[in-house]
C-alpha cells in the first residue's frame, strides 16, 4: 500500500481530540508511524487503539507540553519506539476560562495559557528538533490560530499572543533550519468543530455573532485541518516552509460577507 507518510514517524500534540486526534488517524492512514501524546492519557491510548484496530502503527504517551521533563520523556520514548522521529506536528492547546479582555485577564490565566500555547511549542521544538537532525532533517509543525492575525472582541488576550507567539517563533525556526533539512510552518485554523471550537463558539447567539465574518457561513471540521497539516508534513510541500498557513474559509481575507 503506498502511502504519503510511508516510513515516516511523528509526533502529534493533543492527540487525544479535536485536530490533533483527526490528524493523528490521517497521518497514520498514509503510513505514519504515530507517537500518540497527551495530558489525558485515556485519550491518548483511545487515539492510538483506533488506529491500531485499522491496522495502523502507533502508541500513546501521556505529556504535558508545557513541562521539560515530560517533554523530553516523550520524545525519547518516541525515538525508542520508532528508531527516530520526521514529523513533529506541536498542535496541543487550551483555552483557559479566565481568559478575557487584556483588563480583565489575571496573571494566573495569562501564565497557564503562555505555558502550554507558547512554551509547550517552544519545548517540542527545542527538545525534538536534535531528533530531526538525527534523522538528517525533518518536518515541523506548530498550529496557532488566525487571531495571530486578526483583532476581536471579546477579547482571550493570553491565547492571541500566544498563538502571535508561536507564529513568529515558527518562522525563525524555519530560517534557522532551512538549510539543515528542517521545514518549520505553522497552521492558523478558524473556528473548527472541537471542545475548544465549543468553548469559542457557546451557543446560537456566539455562532451567529461569527457568521457574519465568515464567508463560507460555517465553522471548520476537524478533518479540513488535518487534512491540510497532512500535505504541510509531506514531501509534496518540501519547499514551503516559513509560512503561516491560514485554514479559514475565507475570514482573513473578507470584507463584507455574503448575507444570505
Ligand atoms: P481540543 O481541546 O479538542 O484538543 C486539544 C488537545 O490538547 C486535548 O486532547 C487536550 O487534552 C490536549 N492538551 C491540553 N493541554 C495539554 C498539555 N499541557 N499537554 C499535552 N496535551 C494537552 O482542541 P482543538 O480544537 O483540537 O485544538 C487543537 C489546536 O488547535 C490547539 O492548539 C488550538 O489552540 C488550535 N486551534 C483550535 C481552533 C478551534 O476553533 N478549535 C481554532 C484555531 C486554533
Amino acid at each position: 500500500m503506498s502511502g504519503r507518510l510511508n516510513g515516516k514517524t511523528a509526533i502529534i500534540t493533543g492527540a487525544g481530540g479535536g485536530i490533533g486526534k483527526t490528524a493523528a488517524l490521517r497521518f497514520a492512514g498514509e503510513g505514519c508511524a504515530v507517537a500518540v501524546a497527551d495530558i489525558n492519557p485515556d485519550a491518548a491510548r483511545g487515539t492510538a487503539g483506533e488506529i491500531m484496530d485499522r491496522g495502523g502503527r502507533a502508541f500513546a504517551v501521556a505529556v504535558d507540553v508545557s513541562q521539560t521533563a515530560s517533554v523530553t520523556a516523550m520524545i525519547d520514548e518516541a525515538e525508542a519506539h520508532f528508531g527516530g522521529i520526521d514529523i513533529l506536528f506541536n498542535n496541543a492547546g487550551i483555552v483557559h476560562p479566565g481568559d478575557r479582555d487584556v483588563c480583565e485577564t489575571d496573571l494566573d490565566a495569562w501564565s497557564k495559557t503562555i505555558a502550554v500555547n507558547l512554551t509547550g511549542v517552544f519545548l517540542c521544538c527545542s527538545l525534538g528538533i536534535p531528533s530531526l537532525l538525527r534523522r538528517g532533517g525533518g518536518v515541523i509543525l506548530n498550529t496557532a490560530s488566525i487571531v495571530a492575525l486578526v483583532g476581536s472582541t471579546p477579547s482571550q488576550i493570553a491565547y492571541t499572543a500566544s498563538k502571535g507567539g508561536v507564529v513568529a517563533m515558527t518562522r525563525e525556526i524555519a530560517i534557522a533550519y532551512a538549510r539543515k533539512g528542517i521545514r518549520a510552518n505553522s497552521l492558523l485554523p478558524g473556528v473548527t468543530r472541537t471542545a475548544i471550537g465549543d468553548l469559542i463558539v457557546k451557543d446560537e447567539e456566539a455562532f451567529a455573532a461569527r457568521r457574519i465574518h465568515m464567508p463560507m457561513g460555517r465553522l471548520a471540521e476537524p478533518d479540513e485541518i488535518a487534512e491540510t497539516a497532512l500535505y504541510l508534513c509531506s514531501s509534496e510541500a518540501s519547499f514551503i516552509t516559513a509560512q503561516a498557513i491560514v485554514v479559514d474559509g475565507g475570514l482573513t481575507s473578507a470584507y463584507l460577507c455574503p448575507t444570505d
